[in-house]
């Protein structure tokens, strides 16, 4: 006798494709919604920068994203754009992400194999390797310096530095134009036995060691190899070693994407403070 269902295998084949839809429902709603080629594009337009194009990131500090989960890339992203998740770097990045590129770029990542070699690493992209921004040759005697910031999370003093150029626009209110070069001294400060940051008459931390020259400045045409997503108009960005020297693995993109969102205030942090110290020269 046969089951009430038993039937020929062709009624049964026919009940199971019934079911498929219901049973895949939210799987297909994701797969029609992603477009993995539309994802490559933006990620080899906006991400790999820092992922790399086939998702082996460039450095340490950056996740590998190849072979990831898409739902937990999608959740990610949205959690990195609403700021439920914090960064500054990947925030100014996922902001600029609409909930299709989320989940097309999402659906490309996760269609790549996993990096095979552990330690490995994405070369830095050519445009933002070179940089174009010197270390002015003196800018303790020729710049001004119109700030100083405490770094009680790093244990740093900062000393901020402006040229004429830039202080002159920043009188004026103007955006800083080309030929604007800002320098940033990076100093350890000086612990007590607490291993606490010791502060000098003035509040500031009592600096011990210069670290580093982080730079940045503006040329014309400065900003042409940049991917859009990052680009600062015309700046780019460089960090010299204490000995003057240009250190060559830093990754200009994790600087344009953390001063990305001061559009307004020519790229800069400390346009307060800089237009403060101009209007009293
Ligand atoms: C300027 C460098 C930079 C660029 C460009 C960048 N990212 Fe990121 N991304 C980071 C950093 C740094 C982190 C780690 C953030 C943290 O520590 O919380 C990160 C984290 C992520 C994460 C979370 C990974 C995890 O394991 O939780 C995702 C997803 C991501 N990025 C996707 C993207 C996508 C998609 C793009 C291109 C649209 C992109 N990123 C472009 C630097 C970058
Ligand atoms: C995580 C975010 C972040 C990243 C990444 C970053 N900066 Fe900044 N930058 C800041 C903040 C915040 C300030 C304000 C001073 C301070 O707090 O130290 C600043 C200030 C500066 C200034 C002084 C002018 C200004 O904007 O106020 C220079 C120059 C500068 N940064 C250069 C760099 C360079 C070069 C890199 C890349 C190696 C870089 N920054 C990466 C957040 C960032």
């Amino acid at each position: 006798m046969q089951s009430r269902f038993g039937g020929s295998g062709a009624r049964r084949a026919g009940l199971l494709a019934a079911a498929l839809p219901l049973l895949l429902a939210p799987a297909l709603a994701r797969a029609q919604g992603a477009d993995a080629a539309a994802g490559r594009a933006k990620v080899e337009a906006a991400c790999a920068a820092c992922h790399g194009a086939n998702g082996v990131s460039v450095a340490d500090n950056i996740p590998n994203l190849a072979g990831q989960k898409a739902a937990y890339l999608e959740n990610q992203l949205r959690a990195l754009k609403s700021g439920a998740r914090r960064n500054a770097v990947m925030g100014a990045v996922a902001a600029q992400l609409s909930p299709q590129d989320i989940a097309n770029v999402a659906a490309y990542f996760a269609s790549l194999p996993g990096a095979s070699m552990a330690g490995a690493k994405s070369a830095l992209l050519p445009g933002l390797a070179k940089t174009s921004v010197t270390l002015p040759a003196d800018h303790r005697k020729t710049f001004i310096m119109y700030q100083t910031v405490n770094r009680p999370d790093i244990n740093q003093v900062r000393y901020l530095y402006a040229n004429d150029v830039a202080l002159r626009a920043a009188r004026e209110g103007r955006p800083l134009p080309d030929g604007s070069h800002l320098v940033l001294e990076q100093h350890a400060a000086r612990l007590d036995a607490d291993r606490k940051p010791i502060v000098g008459p003035d509040g500031f931390f009592v600096a011990d060691r210069l670290v580093n020259y982080a730079v940045m400045e503006r040329g014309a045409g400065w900003g042409r190899d940049i991917p859009e997503n990052i680009r600062n108009e015309d700046w780019q960005y460089a960090v010299y070693a204490p000995t003057r020297e240009l250190r060559t693995t830093v990754n200009q993109a994790e600087c344009l994407a953390c001063h990305k969102p001061l559009d307004k205030d020519s790229f800069t942090f400390s346009i307060k403070a800089l237009t403060e110290a101009a209007k009293k020269r």
